[in-house]
């Protein structure tokens, strides 16, 4: 009996040694385990004969019952304390008041997008969006830029270093005007569409960021001329500003995509800013070869495209003077348009 005695002692021990539950298991296996004290007690038994096992036996079951309630015990202790350790490191104070949840907001380019989309969806325009990375056919050639146009100029033009799969150079799309051609492409006349979407120049000054957003429109039919421009560019800008009385300048001007070509200027402030004109678009008869490159006959087709500057309608419309206050993020800036 002294040496079952024994067992009991050793587990009172060992499982008032272990800190951490894991530790706990491990000492239970030194009793109970395969191998244990105990389980090798229990096996001895065998080679008892009778009436020896009978006595011995009921010895080692008590022995046994003795080390799973010191087991049962330390792990429950175990488990206590690590409740009244949670308890005083994790105070929860339930009423302190609650931090509320700051509302976000879409962005002031987001929103002008929308706004915009919204207004030339009425009048009929469907909404496509397109590439950024963009090959050099569809930015410039399709567009009918010569090969030695400025714009084309490692100054101007963010280049990719990788060529598409026609071993073209790819660039970051300098404008939206290469959706004109890709949308064409795919779609037969009547087209009638505007591309809203990110554009790259090396470009950076209180009016141009090297990132910036154009969108492209495009009317292709019979018979669009260069009233039918003038009438819904007008439309969508008094639309877009909810002003019937906004001033408008179509001034001559030259791009190789468009003929005749114009710029579209808007009077803006009043005081002693009145007089002041902010291009926001140029636009455009459609050049033969472009509608030849849509995959059309320029003798059967014609119509307008234009291309606006996203974030001058946005500084018009919410009176901003500098348009890199649209990418710096700050958050002064930005809740206003909450
Ligand atoms: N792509 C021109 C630019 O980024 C703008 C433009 C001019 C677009 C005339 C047009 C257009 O569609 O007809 O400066």
């Amino acid at each position: 009996m002294s040496d079952l005695n024994h067992i009991v002692d050793d587990a009172r021990v060992a499982f008032a040694s272990a800190t951490r539950p894991a530790d706990l298991e491990n000492e239970k296996a030194k009793f109970l385990g395969k191998d244990g004290a105990l389980t090798k007690e229990l096996k001895a038994l065998g080679a008892l004969p009778v009436e020896e096992k009978k006595i011995r036996g009921a010895a080692v079951n008590q022995v046994r019952q003795q080390v799973e309630a010191l087991l049962n015990e330390a792990r429950n202790a175990l488990a206590e304390a690590a409740l009244n350790q949670k308890l005083a490191t994790e105070q929860l104070d339930v009423t302190l008041p609650g931090r509320g949840l700051a509302a976000g907001g879409i962005h002031p380019v987001t929103r002008v997008t929308r706004r915009v989309a919204a207004i030339f969806r009425s009048m009929g325009f469907e909404v496509a969006d397109g590439p950024e990375i963009e090959n050099d056919w569809y930015n410039f050639t399709s567009l009918n830029s010569p090969e030695n146009h400025p714009a084309r100029s490692m100054q101007d033009t963010f280049y990719v270093e990788d060529k598409d799969e026609h071993g073209r150079p790819l660039v970051l799309r300098t404008h939206t005007s290469p959706m004109q051609v890709r949308y064409a492409r795919q779609h037969t006349p009547p087209i009638k569409v505007i591309a809203p979407g990110r554009t790259y120049r090396v470009d950076s000054d209180a009016t141009h960021s090297p990132m910036f957003h154009q969108v492209e429109g495009l009317w292709i039919d019979k018979a669009i001329s260069f009233a039918d421009l003038k009438g819904v560019y007008t439309t969508f800008l008094m639309r877009f500003f909810e002003d019937d009385n906004i001033q408008l300048r179509f001034r001559p001007s030259y791009f190789p995509f468009t003929e005749p070509s114009v710029e579209i200027d808007m009077a803006f402030g009043s005081g002693p800013n009145a007089g002041k004109w902010l291009e926001i678009s140029g636009a455009g008869q459609v050049h033969p070869t472009v509608i030849r490159n849509f995959g059309l006959d320029p003798e059967e087709y014609m119509g307008f495209a234009f291309g606006s500057g996203l974030e001058r309608l946005a500084m018009l419309r919410y009176g901003v003077n500098d348009l890199r206050l649209f990418f710096e993020n700050d958050l002064r800036f930005l809740g206003q348009f909450k």
